[in-house]
């Protein structure tokens, strides 16, 4: 039987780090996986592609159980922005009223500049689903807003922000019997929570792979399309997409992979596929429902310490646990000089503007006694006003 956390699979920095919803920590397996792709480059030169052709493909296995979809529906490759942009092109088909996007005012600000950009190039809208209270989305406002003139929906997994959780089998759902193809974008949940993608049925998805799967910075993105749009040929095709068989016969036509492995365009970044390689061993083997249930456990604890400790900090991640992701957020006018100055007393939390303090318990290294500590020293802060004095001029927050 496992036993959690597993802190001894990563390299553990000095202090607590409550960022892993940003960027995860280093797994010892995937800097023994870029050292092995280093040592290929030195000893084989071009021959090193012997092994790298196919490495991207070998890895969609592991991503698929830990989206809930074939193989052949996933793919490493790309970014979030760029990968939305790829099946977009393909997918989103705008046919007479049917023709503008839907997405929400609390999404992550690429998705919406990715689905603006092709609202312009289609003379088309995209529509946002407001927000009542500015943190989270009330599933009745998507029901409302999906109207005949939606052609296509982008909704996150977790907002960003408040940590809340969708319902992705029931808007996936909602969305279809509208009339409207779906996608997810699970940034905030891939490597935290068990997913169904294919179960429920959404048209495509798409992952960083630099949070919760703990890559590293950079590390390629994932997408998956469900297979009932496999007949179509991506409408951004590479030499990468090609099919593997025929990819070296160099010719003008273009031949796709099977499946999700067309969208990919060009030469894979291949030692950072082997940092994400080397970081799916962490979840080989894993039981994502124990995973998912001990990220339960953490924000629970986080959150009862912050309703007894941090009256004036209010949290505005859901409570319910089929609403939560994977990361509690605290309210405060002051949020940014918090962060700040917790970083500079070794914990590390992140800010996100205007007013948001997020801390991310990972089911895998954060202990209880770490949210303890955490809560201990921002109830000092806020008793102390040491807080105000901390340096806030840093761009990245
Ligand atoms: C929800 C969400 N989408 C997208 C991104 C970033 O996209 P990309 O990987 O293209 O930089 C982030 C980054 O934190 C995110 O939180």
């Amino acid at each position: 039987m496992l036993v959690w956390p597993r802190r001894e699979l990563f390299a553990m920095p000095e202090g607590i780090y409550l960022d892993g919803n940003s960027l995860g920590l280093m797994p010892l397996s995937a800097h023994q996986a870029v050292l092995r792709r280093l040592g290929e480059w030195q000893t084989q030169a071009v021959s090193g592609w012997d092994e790298w052709f196919g490495l991207a493909e070998s890895l969609s296995p592991a991503l698929s159980r830990l989206v809930g979809a074939e193989p052949r529906e996933v793919i490493a490759t790309g970014s979030i922005t760029a990968n939305l942009h790829a099946l977009l092109a393909t997918l989103y088909r705008p046919q007479g009223e049917r023709k503008h996007l839907l997405a929400t005012a609390l999404d992550f600000p690429t998705d919406l500049y990715a689905m603006q950009s092709w609202a312009r190039l289609y003379g088309a809208e995209l529509k946002v689903v407001p927000s009542r209270d500015g943190q989270t989305i009330h599933e009745d406002d998507v029901r409302a807003a999906l109207g005949p003139d939606i052609a296509v929906v982008l909704l996150p997994t977790v907002l960003y922000r408040s940590g809340q959780l969708l319902d992705v089998a029931g808007l996936t759902q909602l969305a279809h019997q509208a009339g409207a193809l779906i996608g997810w974008d699970a940034a905030h949940s891939i490597g935290a929570m068990p997913h169904d993608f294919h179960g429920a049925g959404a048209d495509f998805a798409v992952w960083c792979s630099y949070k919760y799967l703990n890559a590293g910075p950079g590390a390629p993105g994932g997408l998956f399309v469900h297979q009932r749009h496999h007949h179509l040929a991506p409408a951004l095709s590479g030499w990468w997409g090609n099919d593997k068989g025929s990819q070296f016969e160099m010719t003008a036509q273009f031949r796709p992979a099977p499946g999700a492995a067309a969208y990919q365009q060009g030469t894979p970044p291949v030692l950072a596929l082997a940092a994400l390689d080397g970081a799916l061993e962490v979840f080989e083997h894993l039981d994502l429902a124990a995973l998912r249930a001990r990220s339960l456990a953490l924000t629970d604890l986080l959150i009862e310490l912050a309703d007894q400790h941090l009256l004036e900090m209010r949290v505005i991640t859901p409570r319910d646990h089929a609403r939560r992701g994977g990361h509690v957020s605290l309210l405060h006018p002051e949020a940014r000089a918090l962060s700040a100055a917790l970083r500079t007393r070794g914990i590390i939390p992140d800010y996100r503007s205007p007013d948001v303090l997020r801390l991310a318990p990972i089911a895998l290294y954060t202990t209880e006694d770490e949210l303890c500590q955490t809560v201990r020293v921002l109830r000092e802060l806020l008793d102390s006003g040491a807080h105000r004095s901390a340096d806030v001029s840093n761009p990245v927050p």
